[in-house]
């Protein structure tokens, strides 16, 4: 009988935990941000999950590549796909980027650095945030990767400066001006929860975190979370969460304009990223102004100009997608916070893993062989 349920049946260890279980088990990025959803506290999923205001931007971003199908060709022998890309000067395994998200650790321990190894692991950028939890030369240790580092343009020119001589100083080659957060959106599902960074105990935050045991338990047995790049830069000294938030909520600078592209020129030898480029009218200015890169707005600037697909990828196809739209590349953000926040490292790791299946497997079904094959005629709106 045993010999009869072998040939049809292979037995399978059981999985005691069941968000072990549900982890092996899931299936794309959503069912991730299931089990993240599962094991975060509210706050928390809502800070790495919302949008601002109605989050509108938030659903269009991913509504946008609904919005387009395949026109899959077939008959084209694709039994070899090559993935990759040649971007700003690196050979990338494949045409993505982690994008930059501030205070990472609050979804795990593991955080930056766990972005960061698996970014380098694949040859990936990892764009740094400004508000990361570990720092500029933490990271840089760890990960084998080109290495990238956001800037929020603050108040405090000095500062700004500090930071791009550390970041040239250990290795990072590009740098990402967000430029759409003169002022900071504002984010109502942490306005409804009073949801803050660093958040603030209370007894809703309490009962929040003893809902989620395995998160506390995880936050609660290691080190404090700080701003790391600026930890010891704020007002009394002491470099906690808890002291720089007001401290760095005053510095995003409203007066944020054209001209800050010539000082961040004079001051950074290396590649510059304008990321928040959402028109093509800003795209053309900023590429006459000098930057290397923006978003997709290929038509209005010619080949030359490297374009990047920032928000709302969460299936590989996203990124074929992009790609025949003129991007050369694409980011995720959300993408791999659910995963961290699922799973720490292996959460990430797998995240990316479906992520370059599915862009593997699109390409193939679309008949094409490698990302300069991916062109226009590949995908039609669908209304
Ligand atoms: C929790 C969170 C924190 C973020 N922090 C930063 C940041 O510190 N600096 C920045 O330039 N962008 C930040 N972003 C924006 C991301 O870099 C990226 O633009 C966005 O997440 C892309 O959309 P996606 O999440 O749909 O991929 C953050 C996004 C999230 C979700």
């Amino acid at each position: 009988m045993l010999r009869t349920l072998r040939s049809v049946a292979r037995f399978a260890r059981p999985v005691l935990s069941p968000r072990r279980r549900r982890f092996l088990r899931a299936a794309n990025i959503g069912d991730l941000r299931e089990i993240a959803r599962r094991r975060l506290p509210g706050g928390i999923f809502d800070y790495i999950d919302g949008g601002a205001e109605d989050e509108t931007s938030l659903r269009g971003n991913t509504a946008a590549f609904a919005g387009y199908g395949f026109r899959p060709r077939v008959m084209r022998d694709v039994s070899h796909v090559d993935t990759s890309v040649e971007l700003l000067g690196h050979r990338l395994g494949s045409p993505l980027v982690f994008s930059p998200t501030g205070f990472t650790r609050i979804a795990h321990s593991q955080g930056e650095l766990a972005v960061a190894r698996v970014a380098g692991a694949h040859g990936l950028p990892y764009a740094l945030s400004t508000l990361s939890t570990r720092s500029i030369e933490e990271v840089a240790a760890v990960t084998t990767g080109p290495k990238w580092f956001q800037v929020y343009v603050w108040r405090d020119r000095g500062m700004v400066r500090d930071m791009l001589r550390r970041a040239a100083a250990c290795g990072y080659d590009t740098i990402m001006i967000t430029v759409d957060t003169a002022v900071l959106g504002r984010r109502e599902r942490d306005v409804r929860r009073g949801f803050t960074l660093p958040p603030k105990l209370g007894p809703g935050t309490l009962v929040d975190g003893l809902r989620h045991p395995a998160w506390t338990w995880d936050f609660v047995r290691h080190e404090p979370i700080t701003f790391a790049n600026v930890a010891g830069s704020g007002p009394d000294g002491s470099g906690t969460a808890v002291t720089l938030s007001d401290f760095i909520s005053e510095q995003f600078d409203p007066a944020l304009s054209w001209d800050d592209l010539d000082w961040f020129r004079s001051e950074w030898q290396g590649k510059v990223l304008l990321k928040g480029v959402q028109t093509v009218e800003d795209a053309v200015t900023a590429v006459q102004r000098g930057a290397d890169g923006v978003r997709p707005v290929r038509e209005a600037l010619g080949p030359g100009a490297t374009v990047i697909c920032d928000g709302g990828v969460r299936r590989g196809g996203d990124i074929v997608k992009a790609i025949a739209l003129g991007a050369d590349a694409c980011t995720m953000g959300r993408t791999y916070l659910y995963g961290l926040g699922a799973a720490g490292e292996a959460g990430v790791e797998r995240a990316h893993a479906m992520l370059t299946d599915e862009l593997r497997r699109a390409m193939q079904l679309c008949g094409v062989r490698t990302v300069a094959e991916i062109t226009p005629d590949l995908v039609e709106a669908l209304r």
